[in-house]
Formats: C-alpha cells, structure tokens, sequence
C-alpha cells in the first residue's frame, strides 16, 4: 500500500471540497454541508490544517436553530443539482437549512481537536455553549423513556436502513407534491433509496413544514417515531465528550451527568433479547425492527459492552474482510449495493473501532482497522463499498472516507 500517494489523494480530496468555511460531501451529489460529514471531516482537516477544522465546526454551529437544533443540511448556496433544497424544507434557522438533525458527532470532533491542538482552546470554549444547548435539545424532543429517536430516517443518517421499514411501511404518501430527484442523476439506482422511499421521505419534510417545524409537536406527533441505536450510542459517546470538554473548560457538567445515566439506561430498552442484540423501536406500533446493523455496532462507541453483541462481531467479521455490513448478511433484507441496507461505511468502521479500541477489544479494532484501510488503499474514496467483494459504491472523492483514512485508517495515523 503506497502510504504518501494515499495521503496526499486523501488530503486533496478535502481540500477539493472546501467551499469557504465547509466542506461538502462530494461535489454533484451532496452540494452542500451536511452535519455529521462536516464533523468527520473536520477530523481529516485536523492531520494537516487544524485551524481550518476549526472553522469547519463553527461554520457548522452558526447554522444552529434557537431551539438548539444543528440541522442536518446548511444551504449556503443555491443548488440545482440537488433534492429537495432550501425551498422545500423551509427551515427557520439563520441560515437556509433542512427542518431536522444528524446524529452529532461535533462534540466529539471538537473534544478530538482540543487534544490534537490545544491552541485552540479558546476556539473550543466559543463553540461549548451550542453544543450544550444542542444537546439540550436531544433530550428534550428526541428522548422517550431514555432511548434517542429519530423524525425521519434522514435525522439518522442511515436513510434506507431496515430500522425504519415498519414506520415508512404505515405512512401512505398521500398529497405529496410532484418532485423529480436529482440523486439518481448522478449515482446508479440500484445503490440508492427506492421511489417508495422517497415518496415517504418527502411527506414527511412536508409534514413538518406544514407545522413551521415545531420541535415539541413533532416530538409528540410525527408518524414517524423510531428510536434509533445509531444516533442513541453516537449521542451517548458525544455527551461522554461533552462532559470531559466541560472538565477541560472549567465548566459544569451536572447536567450532563444526567443525561448520560438517562442514555446509559435507555440503551438497556433498545436489547432485543429475541436477536440478541441492540435494535431499533417504533414508538408510534411498538414494534422492533429485528435488524443486526452497524448502527448496533456503534455500543462499544457509545461505552457500552455485551457478550451477545461481541458473538454477533466475530460471526460477521469472519464472513467479509472489510469491516462491517450496514445490515447482517445473514437478513434476508441485505442488499450488497444498497446504500445502508449493506455496503460498508468507512466512517461506521472508524466509530465502532474507536469504540472497540476503547472498551478493550484492541485485536478486533486493529483488524478493523486495517481491513479499513485495505479497503479504501484498493478501492478509493468512495461513500460506500460493497461488503463482499469490497467494489466502491455511491458517490466518489468523498469527503468522509478521505477523513477517515488521514484521521483513523493510515499507517501514517498511528505514528507508521
Ligand atoms: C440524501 O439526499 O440522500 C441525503 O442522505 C439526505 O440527507
């Protein structure tokens, strides 16, 4: 593996896709600033430019709403090439936005930055009281009995996981305006959401809107209400940081104790004990979604450890080399190029390894690692990769997966 060459494409790769204080996704497909892909970045950014990684999350946070909301896409500048835009989601932050979040991993990101570049300490304790208020917001309108739930499968982040099947199945699109979608103009349909999908996804931006996104109306009413693992273990981890952030910045963190022992016991309510493993809950039917994905990989991340979840690892790592599927292979829902339904997400294997490393799993997270890395070093920096045969998939010259190979994947990253 030629380390440098791989280094010096990663790093051109978000250096590319810096639009003036951000950074997108990937140009065509994802025009604009996605939350949790700018955190990542960032963490990319760090390795060569930390100033600007800097910027990438306070660019993110001047998006953030009154109620403390961080949405999940920021509008900086018009454009076509995507869909739905600013028009549609209407959003009532400073800055042109969609109506919902992603999961946050910012107070992660910034506790990683502070450690990296301790010059920026003053830059970290500008940036602490929206996060503080964001989170805030979590466990005041995406929090039941504990367990972290999502608004629509977009707030998740793993758009078309198995998770929300149940939930997108009860909602019947009807009155949705006409639309064209744009993704498909650039990415092959076969490795993206269904036009069942998206009709869904589309009732449910209007649903909102039709309400001027009021937070605890949603909370109370949305017919999609899916507590998430995902974003429960990335908010869980994300609160831990916040609160040594707090530490580090003289601040307090009672509050934030508090919000952690809610998470730590909410995690305990997403056990399905008939998959043995944690899951996705709908609050509105009551029903799990029997789905082993990497969003219940993510425990370890989230400082949480299980023997049933350490069998379900070594089964589906034993089965596919580079690292883990977004859904069992053994689901009979698995689909190798469908997008979060079981390609493979660099960012996913960087949470889960991180997690791992963390709890004492050191041999299973250096594997995952460096299958990671065999992964991007073969096949590029694409958004996703077909698990079996490792082929890229979705967009290219992504932005996170660059981030993850300069950050967590390279040889060059661990000091080799
Ligand atoms: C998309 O447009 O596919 C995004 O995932 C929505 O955030």
């Amino acid at each position: 593996m030629d380390t440098d060459r791989l280094d010096s494409e990663a790093r051109a790769i978000l250096k590319g896709n810096d639009r003036g204080g951000y950074t997108i996704p990937t140009a065509g497909l994802y025009p604009y600033q996605w939350n949790w892909d700018s955190a990542f970045s960032a963490l990319g950014i760090a390795t060569f430019d930390p100033a600007r990684a800097w910027t990438e999350l306070e660019t993110l946070l001047s998006g953030q709403w009154d109620h403390g909301m961080v949405p999940h896409i920021l509008f900086h500048r018009p454009d076509p090439g995507y869909f739905p835009g600013p028009d549609i989601w209407a959003g009532r932050g400073p800055i042109a936005s969609s109506g919902i979040t992603q999961p946050p991993v910012a107070a992660t990101a910034i506790r990683w930055l502070l450690a990296r570049d301790p010059a920026g300490r003053d830059r970290a304790a500008a940036l602490f009281p929206g996060l503080l208020a964001w989170h805030r917001w979590f466990m005041t309108y995406r929090c039941a009995g504990g367990r972290i739930f999502v608004t629509h499968p977009w707030e998740s982040g793993r758009d078309n996981a198995p998770d929300w099947d149940g939930a997108m199945a009860a909602i019947d699109p009807v009155g949705v305006a006409p639309y064209r979608r744009r993704d498909t103009d650039h990415v092959d349909a076969a490795m993206r959401p269904t036009k069942a999908d998206y009709d869904r996804y589309l009732w449910l931006v209007q649903f909102g809107r039709d309400i001027d996104w009021n937070a605890a109306q949603i909370a109370r009413d949305c017919p999609f209400r899916v507590a998430d693992p995902g974003m429960h273990f990335i908010l869980l981890r994300a609160t831990r940081d916040l609160g040594a952030l707090a530490a580090a910045l003289g601040q307090d963190s009672a509050e934030i104790c508090g919000w952690i022992a809610t998470l730590e016991a909410g995690a305990e309510a997403l056990w399905n004990p008939d998959l043995g493993a944690f899951d996705a809950f709908d609050l509105n039917s009551g029903a799990r979604a029997g789905a082993l994905t990497n969003g219940s990989f993510l425990c370890w991340y989230g400082g949480i450890d299980r023997p049933g979840m350490r069998a379900h690892l070594a089964r589906v790592t034993a089965a596919l080399p580079h690292g883990l599927p977004s859904l069992d292979p053994a689901d009979p829902r698995f689909e190798a190029k469908r997008y979060w339904r079981g390609p493979v997400w660099a960012v996913m294997n960087l949470m889960a390894g991180i997690g791992m490393a963390d709890m004492g799993l050191r041999a299973e997270a250096e594997a995952l690692r460096q299958g990671t890395a065999r992964l991007i070093g073969e096949n590029g920096f694409a958004e996703y990769f077909d698990p079996v045969t490792g082929a890229p998939a979705g967009g290219g010259a992504f932005s996170w997966t660059a981030a993850v190979w300069l950050a967590w994947a390279s040889p060059s990253s661990q000091g080799g």
